[in-house]
């Protein structure tokens, strides 16, 4: 069952240096229990796409076009009174800074109290029970004292652990969590990506885990969206993205990482070059400055996405926005 389905979304950012065309036309489903990773270099869209599905935009920030559908319902058109009676319910939240997200003057718990208070008709004490229950299920230990802990009090992966909790409160439908680790050292983010991975399997909720680091995409994710210059690369199971990657960017990042067996992790972009500048993007295909089989075609138009039922050189699931899916393009060897 379709939870979330994104169409034909476009988002700006209108500053003084011009027009960032950050979102230039995202579709993308998350089915109910899914977990979809969205993965690509800084600057891709990622974020853009995930705060725009919510209306979270910072200032300067338009949504020009598009749908996103929670549930059928068109969570764009929704007032804000509407979307954050949503937000932390259905659909919760989670950033790579959790010190951002969380106030410095309130204690942890009851900022998680806040959250249960606002969406739920119970008393200050069961919440309070909730909000004890909840630290212990992203195992905070001695969960009852620390509940009245500030922030501050925390280390950076306790903190990221209570935003995970917070995020939980109100058992959502969907998780949206945006590169939650990344500010975390390499032991820790592994500790807290098992633990959401954990928990969102035990709980059957739907997230989609947004990362530059295809390890944790193969760990934790059911299905993939790669993005580049605010567009979906390549979208494909798990699986057969890693053994049988399509767009030339996915290969490039693909061929970034040493042994995901290993469990050897390395931060993505040795791929030549760098995204395009988002102000002034390349009227064709994003990523024809540094694909190593671009064709004049690449450079004057947009490739559409194709999808396994319009070409035999893509697997079932998969999709690719690449010239080479052509029926009548050359055959490029990975
Ligand atoms: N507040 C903002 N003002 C102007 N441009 C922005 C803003 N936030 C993001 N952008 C631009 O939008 C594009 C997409 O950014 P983002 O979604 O944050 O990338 P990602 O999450 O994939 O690293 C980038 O070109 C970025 O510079
Ligand atoms: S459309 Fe062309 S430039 Fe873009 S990824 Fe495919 S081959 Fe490379
Ligand atoms: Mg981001």
């Amino acid at each position: 069952m379709t939870l979330l389905s994104v169409q034909g979304l476009q988002s700006e950012f209108r500053t003084a240096r011009g027009v960032v065309k950050a979102v230039r036309g995202v579709d993308l489903t998350v089915a109910a229990g899914e977990v979809l990773g969205i993965v690509g270099e800084s600057g891709s869209g990622k974020s853009v796409t995930c705060m725009s599905i919510l209306k979270l935009l910072k200032r300067q920030g338009h949504i020009t076009a598009g749908k996103a559908l929670f549930q059928g319902r068109d969570l764009l058109t929704l007032s804000e009174a509407q979307l954050s009676d949503i937000r932390g319910d259905e659909i919760a939240v989670i950033f790579q800074d959790p010190m951002s997200s969380l106030n410095p003057t309130l204690t942890v718990g009851a900022q998680v109290i806040e959250v249960i208070l606002r969406h739920r008709k119970v008393s200050r004490a069961q919440a309070r029970a909730r909000a004890v229950e909840l630290f212990d299920l992203v195992r905070i230990p001695a969960a009852e004292s620390r509940v009245d802990a500030y922030p501050h009090e925390f280390s950076g992966g306790m903190r990221q652990r209570a935003m995970i909790a917070m995020a939980l409160a109100c058992d959502p439908k969907l998780l949206i969590a945006d590169e939650p680790t990344t500010a975390l050292d390499v032991t820790i983010q592994r500790q807290i990506l098992t633990l959401l991975k954990d928990i969102q399997a035990r709980m059957g909720m739907a997230m989609i885990l947004i990362t530059h680091d295809l390890g944790v995409i193969a760990e934790t994710c059911d299905r993939v969206c790669v993005m580049y210059g605010g567009l979906v690369m390549e979208e494909a199971p798990v699986k057969a993205l890693f053994a049988r990657p399509s767009h030339p960017y996915t290969r490039g990042l693909l061929a970034a990482v040493p042994d995901l067996r290993d469990g050897m992790r390395q931060r993505l972009s040795p791929i030549p070059g760098s995204p395009p500048d988002m102000a002034d993007p390349p009227p064709g295909c994003p990523f024809a400055p540094r694909c190593p089989a671009a064709m004049v075609h690449c450079v004057a138009e947009r490739p559409p996405l194709f999808i396994a039922t319009d070409t035999p050189r893509l697997g079932g699931g998969q999709s690719a926005r690449c010239w080479l899916m052509h029926p009548d393009a050359p055959e490029v060897s990975p």
